[in-house]
């Protein structure tokens, strides 16, 4: 069974980013980054409760290639968290993340997400009522706190008294949102006082960042930087994992090199959601990926209007001919 505190570390992780990470970005990236930890996007418990189809199919994965598998779930229903945390177990996903840092005011204001950071009780009794009901591990993700850090380390002491097998903290706090940039030290600290695993979030961008960043933690979460740039995850797991692997990230790849991996993401997104829908939910990524080279703003517009496999395939090879790439 997976097991947060036997796994390899550092833990590299893709972090749960809703209308991104998706069953097909995320068989992406483990493509391209097998060691990664993927997390689905978050996943509400009372729409599991209420049997949604759109919400089941959220938590789709390929129990071949995405392990360690993580569902993150929000909510702060008793009896809907049973019920989820029941559901993703049979799912054979290796653990359930539960979200406490999401700050969208729909969110918060129904106590959800970062809202339970404001209540530190319901939040234990929700991890708790999480380990209860299943046998897998559970783990919180969160923030350094609602305005300030102060609270933090009794905060996830809170968290780990009630059974959470490891934190993840994106080092802003809920009124910052994604404003500023992230603070690191309050986790530092936080490590210090917890025994299990702790990793942190937040603004890395670079193999650079993670070695700076990284410290006494036991691992690094990677959300914005990986969209366009999911070799960036690789970069890393070769850094720490394999040093005389060969390295490739997306500044040093050939035109050739980006068309063929974004050519396999746009299949991968095919097969799981068929064409249509597949090619258009992919231009949030054309946007990440086709960036930085001459050309790329004309490339990008024709791509968003792409509306099938071969419409990109063609795009890409025009773009080739044409700019000489
Ligand atoms: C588009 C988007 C969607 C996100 N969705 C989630 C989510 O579903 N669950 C979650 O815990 N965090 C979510 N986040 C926050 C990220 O997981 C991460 O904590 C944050 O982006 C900071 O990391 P970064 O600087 O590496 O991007 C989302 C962020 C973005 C940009």
């Amino acid at each position: 069974m997976f097991d947060w505190k036997n796994f390899r570390k550092p833990i590299i992780a893709l972090a749960p980013m809703a209308g991104v990470t998706d069953i097909s970005f995320r068989q992406f990236v483990k493509s391209i980054c097998p060691e990664v930890v993927v997390f689905t996007e978050f996943v509400s418990t009372n729409a599991l409760f209420f049997r949604s189809e759109k919400t089941r199919k959220m938590m789709e994965f390929d129990p071949e290639l995405e392990r360690p598998f993580i569902v993150q779930v929000f909510g702060a229903d008793k009896d809907s968290f049973i019920y989820s945390c029941k559901c993703i177990e049979e799912l054979g996903a290796d653990g359930i993340d539960i979200n406490m840092g999401c700050p969208a005011a729909k969110i918060v204001s129904s106590c959800y997400g970062s809202g339970l950071m404001r209540k530190p009780e319901l939040a234990a009794d929700l991890v708790k009522t999480a380990v209860d009901s299943v046998s897998i591990p559970v783990s919180v993700k969160t923030r350094l706190g609602w305005e300030n850090s102060d609270d933090l380390i009794p905060f996830c002491k809170g968290l780990e008294d009630a059974g959470a097998c490891a934190l993840t903290i994106h080092g802003r706090t809920y009124k910052q949102k994604f404003e500023g940039e992230s603070d690191w030290n309050p986790i530092y600290d936080l490590k210090k006082e917890v025994s299990i695993p702790v990793i942190g979030n937040g603004d890395i961008a670079s193999l650079e960042d993670a070695k700076d960043k990284l410290g006494n933690l036991d691992g690094i979460m990677v959300g914005r930087a990986a969209m366009g740039n999911p070799w960036l995850l690789r970069e890393m797991c070769n850094f720490y994992f394999d040093e005389s692997g060969n390295l490739k990230n997306k500044s040093s790849m050939t035109f050739e090199e980006l068309s063929s991996a974004i050519l396999t993401h746009c299949e991968i997104a095919v097969r799981h959601k068929g064409e249509e829908r597949g090619i258009r939910e992919m231009r949030k990524h054309f946007c990440a990926y086709i960036r930085g080279f001459s050309g790329a703003k004309d490339l990008r517009i024709q791509l968003m209007d792409s509306d099938s496999l071969n419409d990109v395939k063609e795009i890409l090879r025009k773009f080739a001919c044409t700019s000489g790439k």
